[in-house]
């Protein structure tokens, strides 16, 4: 078990890639604490985890809700420590040109995709510093380190989540915190659903874009989790600030 007596608390984990997260950590041995602002799949979640044999709890929490963050991860914390927090909760955006995004477009995706990861690593960085170590993992994207033509406000935040996972590695590095981030590339998801419904054609647009990719294929889900799990867990113990991207070789190709 490479989780064991460990408490993992995870973002956006109703769904897609935190969804799988969270089982896999259960099976790994975590208590794993599923969060989001979805409540009924989030207990779905805790349903599936404890029909399996796991441990689970669940807890609404709105990224962008800084006090309410603070909140969940102190009471966390005082009852289970709290050993692994995944930043993963994310939204994407319709395809637009820069000029045309709107200011609330633009404010909502930095609100969820930056202001929720600086929200987690705030509320727990003070818990794992006084413990002396603990483990962060953000979920960034490929637009973290490429640039994406009508998706700018979602690669500006990617791309801040980059630079912010390694400052905190920097600064929590010396008190036996690490911080590290996945760079997924297009994975079967309700987000990567929604980005496809921009196309005419969403099914050919999906065909088009695996084509792209050296597997030709997309990822899926588990593909994420399970290098999510080696980054939270001792395994990687000497692994901090670092970008694990995960994309079946699209950046390389
Ligand atoms: P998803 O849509 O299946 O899951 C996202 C979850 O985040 C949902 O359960 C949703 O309710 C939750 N969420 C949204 N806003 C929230 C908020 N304010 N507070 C708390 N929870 C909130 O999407 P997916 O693909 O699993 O996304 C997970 C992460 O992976 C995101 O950060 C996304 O940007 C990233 N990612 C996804 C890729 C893909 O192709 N699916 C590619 C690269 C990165």
């Amino acid at each position: 078990m490479r989780l064991e007596d460990k408490t993992v608390l995870i973002t956006g984990a109703a769904s897609g890639i935190g969804k799988k997260t969270a089982k896999r950590c259960a099976e790994e041995g975590a208590y794993v604490v599923v969060t989001d602002v979805d409540s009924g799949s989030g207990e779905e979640v805790i349903d599936a985890i404890e029909e399996n044999g796991g441990s689970a709890e669940f807890h609404r929490l709105d990224v962008t809700e800084r006090e309410e963050f603070g909140e969940v991860v102190d009471t966390v914390a005082d009852e289970h420590g709290l050993d692994v927090l995944v930043n993963n909760a994310g939204v994407g955006h319709p395809s637009t040109y820069l000029e045309d995004i709107s200011d609330s477009v633009r404010d909502y995706v930095i609100g969820v995709n930056l202001m929720g990861v600086w929200n987690g690593c705030q509320a727990a960085l003070p818990h794992m510093k006084e413990q002396g170590s603990g483990a962060i993992v953000n979920v960034g994207s490929l637009a973290s380190i490429l640039g994406f033509p009508k998706q700018a406000t979602y690669s500006v935040t990617k791309g801040a989540v980059l630079n912010l996972t390694r400052t905190v590695a920097a600064e929590a590095g010396p008190f036996g915190v690490r911080a590290n981030l996945v760079c997924p590339g297009f994975t079967d998801t309700r987000l990567l659903d929604q980005f496809l419904e921009s196309f005419d054609d969403p099914e050919e647009a999906r065909e088009e874009i695996s084509e792209e990719y050296p597997l030709k294929r997309l990822g899926e889900p588990q593909e994420v989790a399970d290098p999510i799990l080696f980054l939270a867990s001792d395994e990687a113990s000497f692994v901090t600030g670092h970008a694990l991207v995960i994309d079946g070789g699209f950046s390389i190709a």
